[in-house]
């Protein structure tokens, strides 16, 4: 090293000494197609130059290149912003396949916010562990707890989108696909950045009981929403999100839509809590509700326990009325939901 140091000339050495500084001074970029950062002990031979150029004492072997030998490469480009447009319309081209319209009630929208959802509501506030970065439920166990039954087919579908862009990580593919599938189910804009890094094994899995479960009530609920740094308007708020899909008997146990029009984002979720008159359904399944009126509809116990409890009733009534002020309320919940845990660097382009 020390030989090949002093082959360097003088003139390389003023050049690339700036240049060591101002790449040691940049904090490195969360890009997950980014060039791996150098390993430690790249640092040492980082330390070793920095020290040889303040005292004038070391050489470089080569005009050209000898840095990124010693310093492992210097990040590759970050995506640019297009390049997530290219991703966001591979995801709306997906919703809108033939594949889709054969799939539930016409459209992988559901699933998708769905897997976004589970991905990042396992955050833990307190410890800081969990959520969207790290996209670790590819792995067991978090892949085959109770919660996550059905999310295989959300994570499937996105498959062929990571192999035609392989730079963006599984887990902004997912929360992205999340956040498009509200808008193109006519929902609002998410503010939605990428960041998120991947974890290579399910070593950091989430240990299972952090999702709701559907047959609990109003106190369980704000446990594990309060356990993400949520308050009671922005639990209300994001369960609106039940406008969407449906309850798969397969899956949950549970069985049928909330609403009369699941592919659509809309408030129309409150309006039934409210105006419907809800009875319990007689069969041979867990506890859950349906409307008097169609009997066609459903409510779980965590969906009836927003109008029983005095709290959380009052955020149901104001969503009920005013669509413009849900959508923008579950537009910020959401974009934070996605965000719960994900280490951002300054430096990360503007919202996407
Ligand atoms: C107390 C909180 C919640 C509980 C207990 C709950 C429970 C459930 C259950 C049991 C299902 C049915 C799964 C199946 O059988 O396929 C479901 C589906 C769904 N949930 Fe939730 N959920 C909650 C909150 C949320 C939130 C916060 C969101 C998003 C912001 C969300 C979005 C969805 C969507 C879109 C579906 C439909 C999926 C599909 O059609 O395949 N849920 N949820």
């Amino acid at each position: 090293m020390f030989a090949s140091l002093r082959m360097l000339s003088r003139r390389a050495l003023a050049s690339q000494v700036s240049r060591v500084q101002s790449i040691a001074q940049v904090p490195l970029r969360q890009f997950s197609s980014e060039a791996a950062a150098p390993k430690s002990g790249g640092g040492g031979w980082k330390l070793a130059v920095l020290i040889g150029a303040a005292g004038g004492g070391l050489y470089y072997a080569k005009e050209n290149g000898y840095l990124d030998d010693v310093m492992g490469k210097a990040p590759a480009a970050a995506p640019k912003s297009h390049d997530y447009d290219q991703v966001r319309k591979a995801i709306s081209d997906l919703m809108a396949s033939d594949k889709a319209e054969e799939y539930d009630d016409g459209s992988f929208g559901p699933i998708l916010v769905r897997l976004a959802w589970h991905c990042s509501g396992s955050y833990d506030k307190a410890s800081n562990t969990g959520g969207s970065n790290g996209a670790t439920m590819r792995f067991a166990p978090e892949s085959d707890i109770g919660a996550n039954k059905g999310l295989d087919v959300a994570r499937k579908l996105l498959d062929p989108l990571k192999e035609e862009f392989p730079w963006i990580s599984y887990s902004d593919l997912w929360t992205l696909a999340g956040a498009v599938a509200i808008e193109e189910m006519g929902g609002p804009h998410i503010n939605w950045r990428p960041g998120r890094t991947d974890q290579p094994d399910g070593k950091n899995c989430p240990p299972d009981g952090r999702l709701p479960d559907g047959a609990k009530g109003a106190q369980h609920i704000r446990d594990i929403f309060y356990r993400m740094g949520f308050n009671d308007q922005e639990i209300v708020a994001l369960s609106g999100a039940h406008a969407l899909g449906r309850c798969h008997r397969d899956r949950s146990g549970f069985d049928g839509p909330w609403t009369n029009s699941p592919i659509t984002f809309s408030n129309e979720y409150f309006k039934l809590l409210l105006e419907e008159k809800w009875n319990k359904k007689k069969w041979n399944g867990p506890t859950q509700y349906e409307d008097k009126t169609s009997k066609a509809l459903m409510m779980l116990p965590t969906d009836m326990a927003l109008v029983w409890d005095k709290k959380f009733k009052p955020y149901v009534e104001l969503y009920a009325k005013d669509d413009q002020k849900f959508y923008d309320d579950f537009a910020k919940a959401f974009s934070t939901l996605l965000e719960l845990g994900v280490p951002f660097h300054e430096e990360l382009p503007a919202k996407a």
